[in-house]
């Protein structure tokens, strides 16, 4: 595996890579989430290429970029277990060149749900991705459901922009009680750890409740009695929303529960897509 750290050198390395190109973007702190999409990756495509960079322009002022994980040697050694060719790791001043002030924006989608909860930070993830893609070229570029709606801000971005990647999207990787895995658990105290299972708990209660029959009201009455239960958890919103759009679920045959909260200090985003077609009670499988 091969690693830059510079545009130049990325320039240099990346018409080595042969075949089918397969790219997954990180801020790094790896865990199984990020490893599953640059195995997806591995399997999918010829050539594995991974960026880890803690892009500041989608940090809000009061939030945690000085505290993000950065644990570089780890992360390129599971980077380089899971089959990544090539890393690019980049500086802030090698990504955001002096005097740059060029954003993307992601319209609506982006004002919305963790757009407003978080200003600008979908603007930072558009502009970063855009940058990412003309620097990597990949065929196919791989993102997580755990993200559900930065997913939905880069695929409207890919095409709007008319980049040529593909945008494949991996599924939520769990711990074994439910908790989405995510770099900012490390954050979690242990009385925190646990209370940040209603998270999951409540997206599957408002799942039964869809599946039952119940309406958007309903459904998100139930979602926030759950998270309500535990002292630890602020709830930012719980909602069920249309999959692509992101706005108010019409009882169409699919829906997205989408839940943020604070768990003590950490700020934590989750989701599950329902099908209206699952029976009620019936085993569920997380899809995409
Ligand atoms: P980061 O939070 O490091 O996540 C990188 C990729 O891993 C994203 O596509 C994210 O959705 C995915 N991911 C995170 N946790 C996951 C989990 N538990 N299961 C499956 N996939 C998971 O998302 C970003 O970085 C940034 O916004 C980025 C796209 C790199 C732009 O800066």
């Amino acid at each position: 595996m091969e690693v830059v750290r510079t545009v130049r050198e990325l320039r240099s390395a990346r018409p080595a890579l042969s075949g089918r190109v397969g790219f997954v973007p990180t801020m790094g702190a790896l865990h199984e989430g990020h490893l599953s999409l640059i195995r997806a990756a591995r399997s999918s495509c010829d050539s594995v290429l991974v960026s880890i960079f803690v892009n500041p322009l989608q940090f809000g002022p009061a939030e945690d970029l000085g505290a993000y994980p950065r644990p570089e040697g780890a992360d390129l050694a599971a980077a380089e277990a899971a089959g990544a060719d090539l890393v690019f790791m980049p500086s802030v001043g090698e990504m955001y060149l002096p005097g740059g002030d060029t954003r993307v924006t992601a319209g609506a989608l982006g004002a919305i749900l963790e757009g407003a909860a978080r200003p600008g930070h979908f603007e930072g993830v558009a502009t970063v991705v855009a940058r990412l893609f003309n620097l990597t070229e990949p065929d196919v570029s791989l993102f997580g459901q755990k993200d559900a709606q930065q997913v939905a801000v880069v695929k409207q971005m890919a095409r709007d922009l008319g980049f040529k990647t593909e945008v494949a999207v991996g599924p939520t990787v769990r711990a074994a009680d439910g908790l989405a895995l995510s770099s900012r658990n490390v954050y979690l105290s242990a009385r925190e750890r646990v209370q940040a299972t209603a998270l999951w708990a409540a997206l599957k209660e408002g799942e039964s409740a869809i599946t039952a029959g119940a309406d958007a009201t309903e459904a998100e009455r139930s979602m926030l009695e759950r998270l309500n239960a535990e002292s630890e958890v602020a709830v930012q919103y719980a909602k069920v929303v249309h999959p692509a759009t992101f706005v108010g679920w019409d009882g169409g045959p699919e829906a997205l529960l989408v839940i943020a909260a604070k768990v003590g200090a950490t700020r934590l985003i989750d989701n599950l897509p329902v099908y209206r077609d699952q029976l009620a009670g019936a085993e569920t499988k997380e899809r995409n």
